[in-house]
């Protein structure tokens, strides 16, 4: 049932690939110029109307959501909000039927995520959720609905249906360009073909688990670390640190890069391990110099950098892990991965039970 692999969760990682090209299927078109989502009810002249968009998850889900509002902001230029699904309703949220919200839910069963969707319906928003389950209550409830065709998830930290709903984002950020003409033709063309290769991209990346799995033997030793990241790296860096604490117990913190010297720098010690994101290449100065603040105080750092930055990076970091180089908007498809080879080699170096960590359930069904 494991496919030969340990653990669930590594067999999940690996299925990544798949993941990726199962969800992309048949919504793009032959020719490679256009998305089409014929599931979606609603019309491009009611999509061409919304000026709101709320993203509403839990956990995960939300970090892929944060990744969701780089997407749609920057493809469309229309404001997204995210927000924990537990919260959403309790803040009064400003709803109006102009506004889109959107549901994450690998499960499609998470109590605060379907109370979540039943606010902004009762508030006359259109709801699209994104969901890994057809036929859950979420995906019974929305208006609109895409599913991730990730398959079924069984470890409780989830891999690849997190990084199947970067894609779906990403596909639905690209529709609606398209549809309002936010993006032009070339623009979308060029978007489409950097998402398909995204699939080999990975798998490339899994061929290299066995330098990921040194890295997380020796932070295994640890009692804390940092993730640090600026922009959409920064989603990431959140997503890094959750993945490790759930199953490997090492407590972390995701930063914004330069945010760290408001306050948090001064628990960076002598080795205290630090993995900085470095794939935005418009940011990468700037997080350099927050890597030399946290090596002058001792950090060790581990950079993800995009493949080519090597030989310059490397005057910075102790070590680093390359990526293949795609857009910038798409990079956390990539750098999602060795994050989660992070923690699944961590976990197990500490003899953990990997897809089962203490204290927590797969679905969340109480709010
Ligand atoms: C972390 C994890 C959780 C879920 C969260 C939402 O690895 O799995 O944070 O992402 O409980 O679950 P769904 O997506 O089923 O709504």
């Amino acid at each position: 049932e494991k496919g030969g692999y340990d653990h669930f969760m590594l067999k999940e990682i690996h299925e990544q690939p798949k993941a990726y090209r199962d969800t992309m299927r048949g919504r793009i078109s032959e020719d490679g110029r256009s998305v089409q989502l014929p599931e979606l009810k609603i019309t491009p002249e009611q999509l061409k109307k919304i000026n709101r968009v709320h993203i509403v998850a839990c956990g995960t889900a939300l970090h892929a959501g944060l990744v969701g509002k780089n997407v749609i902001e920057s493809l469309v230029r229309v404001p997204v909000e995210t927000d924990v699904a537990s919260e959403y309703r309790y803040r009064s949220p400003i709803i109006t039927p102009e506004t889109l919200v959107i549901v994450v839910s690998q499960s499609g069963e998470t109590a605060d995520t379907l109370a979540a969707l039943r606010e902004a319906q009762r508030c006359g928003a259109r709801v699209l959720a994104i969901t890994n389950v057809v036929g859950s209550s979420v995906a019974r409830e929305a208006d609109d609905v895409i599913i991730t065709l990730a398959g079924p998830e069984i470890a409780v930290a989830s891999t690849k249906a997190y990084s199947s709903q970067l894609i779906a984002f990403f596909l639905f950020g690209t529709y609606w360009a398209q549809t309002v003409g936010s993006q032009d033709e070339e623009n979308v063309a060029y978007l489409l073909a950097a998402m398909q290769s995204l699939p080999e991209q990975v798998e490339h990346i899994l061929a290299q688990a066995e330098t990921i799995k040194s890295v997380a033997e020796s932070i295994s030793h640890h009692s804390s670390l940092f993730f640090i990241g600026r922009g959409i790296d920064y989603a990431i860096a959140m997503e890094g640190s959750l993945k490790l604490k759930e199953i490997s117990y090492i407590h972390s913190e995701a930063y914004a890069a330069g945010e760290l010297k408001h306050g948090t720098l001064a628990l960076i010690e002598e080795g205290t391990p630090v993995i900085a994101l470095l794939t935005q290449e418009d940011l990468y100065e700037k997080m350099i110099s927050n890597i030399k603040e946290t090596k002058a105080r001792g950090a060790n750092v581990l950079g993800i950098v995009n493949e080519g930055n090597e030989v310059e990076v490397a005057k910075s970091v102790d070590r680093h892990f390359a990526i293949p180089r795609t857009l910038p908007l798409l990079t956390p498809a990539l750098s999602v991965i060795p994050l989660q080879l992070l923690s699944y080699y961590a976990s197990l170096a500490l003899r953990h039970d990997v897809d089962k960590p203490r204290n927590l359930a797969k679905s969340v069904t109480v709010e």
